[in-house]
């Protein structure tokens, strides 16, 4: 077993999941200002610093995914946020694009930066803690889009940031999200993440990389947000797996989903009928930031002081994450 593939499996076996707390400073201003809590460092860092240090952590959460302001700040009992997070026996890991940018030619559609520097970037994110990245490409769906043009260049981009993170030593999230706002049905989702995936694993292919050393972080097939076809959540989960077995490679040892703006109950009722009826060889697990820390935000916004309820609110949804990845979420459970 190589290095990084022991990383992997050690953030997302169990049914451990991934915490992705890193917001960017613009996203995270816009969940505190929804909440009516000023978006200060100081509080950026004290809602995190809270889920970071809540029991949950320990039985549920394999790997963070930390911002940079995040991976360099110190928390209140004089920890390095990487020590924290470590301490609680999860993986330390860092989001490393710089965010989507208008793709020239089709300004429509969006392209992912970030690779110039790279290099020197991800040896001081090592020098930090972090052993695992995110780089996220994103696609939306209408009749033009995504254009080949999308498809091939952010897949492009993701396999030279892959390819280079495995060189520092650390482990990839490949995150192309194809995004759920629009009026598509769940077949054109189906087909685009389909092409989107397959393309993503030609280029990781193409450059050399280890694919036993990445977790995929995919959506799951979903009719668009405005769509008036809604879907049942196994026809979700059937379609999902149908899309991954037929577009990720065998040797991919785990695939952590995004929530992409599902609720909290639907995205860990969708991941409950993925393990249910998996019948692959990927861990299939969770990688959410709103799904996970949504309510939680909510609770802490009404008294930035109450720590204890929000710990609470926030292990009760890390322990239904974690049981929907062992397929043994009931509904239930979460009035328990
Ligand atoms: O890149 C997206 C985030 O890491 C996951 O966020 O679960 O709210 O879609 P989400």
């Amino acid at each position: 077993m190589s290095e990084l593939n022991k990383i992997v499996l050690k953030i997302i076996s169990n049914g451990k999941g991934i915490l992705a707390a890193d917001e960017s400073n613009g996203t995270m201003t816009k969940r505190l200002e929804a909440v009516n809590v000023k978006s200060t460092p100081e509080n950026r860092l004290s809602f995190r610093e809270i889920l970071f240090s809540s029991d949950g952590m320990k039985d549920c959460i394999g790997g963070v995914i930390l911002y940079d302001e995040t991976i360099n700040q110190i928390s209140s009992t004089e920890k390095s946020i990487p020590d924290l997070i470590s301490s609680s026996g999860a993986v330390p890991g860092i989001k490393v694009d710089t965010g989507a940018k208008n793709l020239a030619n089709s300004p429509e559609e969006k392209i992912t930066e970030g690779l110039d520097g790279l290099r020197d970037r991800l040896k001081k994110y090592y020098d930090l803690g972090a052993r695992f990245t995110k780089w996220r490409g994103v696609y939306s769906i209408s009749e033009k889009y995504p254009s080949k043009l999308a498809i091939n260049s952010n897949a492009h981009a993701l396999a030279r940031y892959s390819a280079l993170v495995q060189e520092s030593g650390m482990v990839p999230i490949v995150e192309p999200e194809v995004l759920m706002d629009g009026d598509h049905s769940a077949e054109v989702c189906f087909k685009k993440t389909s092409e989107v995936i397959k393309k993503c694993f030609e280029e990781l292919i193409l450059h050399k990389v280890d694919l036993s050393g990445i977790i995929l972080k995919p959506n799951m097939i979903l009719a668009g947000n405005l769509s008036k076809n809604k879907v049942s959540n196994e026809e979700v989960s059937l379609n999902t797996i149908k899309c991954l077995k037929e577009s990720v490679p065998n040797e991919v040892p785990g695939i952590a989903f995004l929530s992409g703006g599902q609720s909290e109950i639907e995205a860990t009722e969708n991941l409950n009928l993925i393990n249910k009826n998996n019948d692959t060889n990927f861990i299939m697990t969770y990688s959410y930031g709103r799904a996970l820390q949504q309510s939680a935000l909510k609770v802490w916004s009404k008294n930035i002081e109450d720590k204890v309820t929000t710990q609470n609110t926030f292990n009760h949804r890390a322990k239904m994450c974690t049981l929907a990845a062992r397929g043994k979420w009931t509904s239930k459970l979460e009035s328990k």
